[in-house]
């Protein structure tokens, strides 16, 4: 049921479900001997990425990294590291999960952070695509659950000024809400 801050649904529960036993499937086949690193960019990737590892059937880890290039509804392009991740990444398959993919710079700076620490490899995984934010051609992820045009959503991990996290499904936040 759509809540009356909401516009549009983007994604239902069902469908977000239904993407992460896709992926699910998908990575089990492709990290079997590997232990991948699913590592979540908080906190907008924290329900995706309990919902997906329920379908990930093979050995595997999970960590968590913080870093912040957002205030609002705007990207303001300096990326930070607000909490970094525990476990060492040298010669680890890393899968980096993120919520949404808009300017691609938050993943820029943490897949610079992992390749300089030495990683096997390093593959993102977003529930949301936003290819018409995108300023970094470097940042190609490779498993993606929708692409949405350039409008902000919440919901489902993705928040307004740390609000709607919570919701079950992700929609298009009103207008109204921000542009007060
Ligand atoms: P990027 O560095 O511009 O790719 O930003 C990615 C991060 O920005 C995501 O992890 C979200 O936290 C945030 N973000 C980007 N677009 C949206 C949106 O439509 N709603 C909520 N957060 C968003």
């Amino acid at each position: 049921m759509k809540n009356n801050f909401i516009e549009e649904i983007i994604l239902t529960h069902e469908e977000i479900a239904d993407i992460c036993k896709k992926f699910g499937e998908e990575i089990t086949e492709e990290y079997q001997d590997k232990r991948p690193i699913l590592v979540g960019l908080l906190k907008g990737s924290v329900p995706f990425m309990s919902e997906l590892m329920k379908y990930i059937k093979c050995d595997m880890e999970i960590d968590f990294i913080q870093a912040s290039s957002y205030s609002g509804v705007k990207s303001t392009g300096a990326v930070m590291v607000l909490k970094d991740m525990i476990t060492p990444v040298k010669d680890r398959h890393i899968l980096l999960v993120e919520d949404i993919v808009d300017t691609g710079l938050t993943l820029r700076e943490v897949m610079n952070l992992f390749q300089d620490r030495g990683a096997a490899s390093i593959e993102i995984i977003t529930l949301l695509n936003k290819p018409d934010g995108r300023t970094v051609n470097t940042v190609v992820p490779k498993y993606i659950g929708k692409t949405i045009p350039n409008k902000f959503v919440v919901g489902f991990g993705l928040d307004y000024n740390e609000l709607y996290r919570n919701l079950d499904y992700v929609g298009v936040l009103k207008e109204a809400v921000y542009k007060k």
